[in-house]
């Protein structure tokens, strides 16, 4: 598996919803990138869950299924692996996973904290293998476009930026106690899940957060555990013995980026909700510059409102809809103004995984960038705990730099 193409033997550990994801937008990458002569191949997947398994092998096609992740990384046909177990077994199976010398694409967060997201990230260093992190929003050509007005100056020096992730998973306080809402299964709670894909995203698109101020809140101080086996991120249970939520619902900071060289870092406002009534899937980013400004929405993915210079008679947003100029939209739909949707983003997250992993160009986001944003959110539950303001040290290897660095 050297060079360009060829087939690539994947493996799969829990089958859930990005388990599937991620299976799917394997089985897609040979059309949308046929140029590219990547045929994943899906050989090993691994649940605890047996009807998960059953449902890999016999409906996703797999060709083997076991229970045990740890088949999937010694089956000798397996060359890279997904990694999209409960945030709680990302330490030990991306350690696992760089041992075994096997490229992994894993799901966000890395880890449950900084310290372990580090760990996974030097593992892999030292296997020299390549790895994708799940930041799947990056992706999404309007954001890829952005990124580069940003770097190109379109939008002056950026001065200031909001960026939100307001979700409403969690809105409904009968909602089951699944491991999201615990701190030895998920680590945080909106810091970890939902302020994670805010920094990435704003550090993809300005650069490296250099100081953090934060506050965190519990909305839903306790929630209905479920039945064994079942809950998940959306399930409601309407009676049931009641259990501690122990994690944040909501999360703020405040924050300055690091110094470009067209001047002084930008500042910012961050949030993240995932018990917010109305937004559901509410990632958005609103970017300030000297010549102008730029406002994106997940939940309006298609269309980027967009501000160049100050003077002249078009003042006001412009909305920019889906095209060809913008990111990869034209690899799934032929003219503009045609809707993509999220499992796209992940289509595109695999293309840049596989493409990394055989020896092509590097634009995917690494464990390097979870570590990076890892350290944000450290900074924040710090800063959150003590009140005061907290530096964010800087990680070696983090794709976002600064813009135009990839
Ligand atoms: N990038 C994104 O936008 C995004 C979206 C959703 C979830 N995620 C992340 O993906 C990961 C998985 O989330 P999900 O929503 O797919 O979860 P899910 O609850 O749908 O699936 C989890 C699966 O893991 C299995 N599992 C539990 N213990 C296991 C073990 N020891 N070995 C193997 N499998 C085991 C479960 O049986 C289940 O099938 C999480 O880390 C989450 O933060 C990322």
């Amino acid at each position: 598996m050297t060079g360009k193409g060829g087939d690539i033997g994947v493996g799969l550990v829990s089958v859930g919803w990005m388990g599937k994801l991620h299976s799917r937008a394997y089985q897609a990458l040979p059309s949308v990138y046929p140029e590219l002569g990547l045929r994943p191949r899906l050989v090993h997947a691994a649940d605890t869950a047996a009807d998960r398994v059953a449902y890999a092998r016999d409906v996703l096609g797999y060709a083997r299924g076991s229970g045990d992740y740890r088949d999937v990384l010694a089956d000798p046909e397996v060359e890279v692996v997904s990694i999209c177990a409960p945030n709680a077994l990302h330490h030990e199976i991306g350690l696992a996973a760089a041992e075994a010398g096997k490229p992994f694409w894993i799901e966000k967060p890395v880890g449950r904290d900084a310290r372990e997201t580090a760990e996974v990230a030097a593992a892999a260093r030292r296997a020299g293998i390549a790895t994708t992190v799940g930041f799947n929003y990056r992706h999404a050509p309007a954001v890829e476009h952005l990124r580069e007005l940003v770097a190109a100056g379109a939008l002056g020096r950026i001065t200031n930026l909001r960026a939100v992730f307001f979700a409403g998973y969690a809105a409904e306080p009968r909602g089951a106690l699944s491991w999201r809402f615990r701190r030895e299964l998920a680590g945080s709670g909106a810091l970890g899940d939902l302020l994670s894909h805010v920094i990435d995203l704003v550090g993809h698109l300005v650069g490296p957060i250099a100081e953090v101020s934060a506050l965190t809140s519990v909305v839903y101080a306790e929630r209905p555990i479920p039945p064994t086996g079942s809950g998940s991120h959306f399930a409601v249970v309407e009676d049931g013995e009641l259990g501690a939520v122990e994690n944040e619902d909501y999360a703020a900071a405040l924050v300055r980026f690091s110094p470009t060289a067209e001047g002084p870092g930008a500042v910012g406002t961050l949030e993240a909700s995932r018990t917010i009534v109305g937004p559901q899937c509410g990632l958005g980013v609103e970017l300030y510059g000297t010549d102008g400004s730029a406002v994106w929405s997940f939940e309006r993915m298609n269309e980027l409102q967009l501000c160049l210079g100050r003077g002249g008679p078009h003042q006001g947003y412009t909305t920019v809809l889906g095209n060809a100029h913008l990111g990869d939209y034209a690899r799934f739909q032929p003219g503009p103004g045609i809707a993509m949707g999220y499992d796209d983003l992940k289509v595109v997250e695999a293309k840049k995984f596989l493409v990394a992993v055989t020896g092509g160009e590097r634009r995917n986001a690494t464990v390097e960038d979870a570590h990076a944003v890892a350290e944000v959110i450290a900074a924040a539950v710090a800063s959150a705990a003590s009140g005061t303001w907290h530096a964010v040290p800087a990680v070696p290897g983090a794709t976002y730099a600064g813009p135009g660095v990839s």
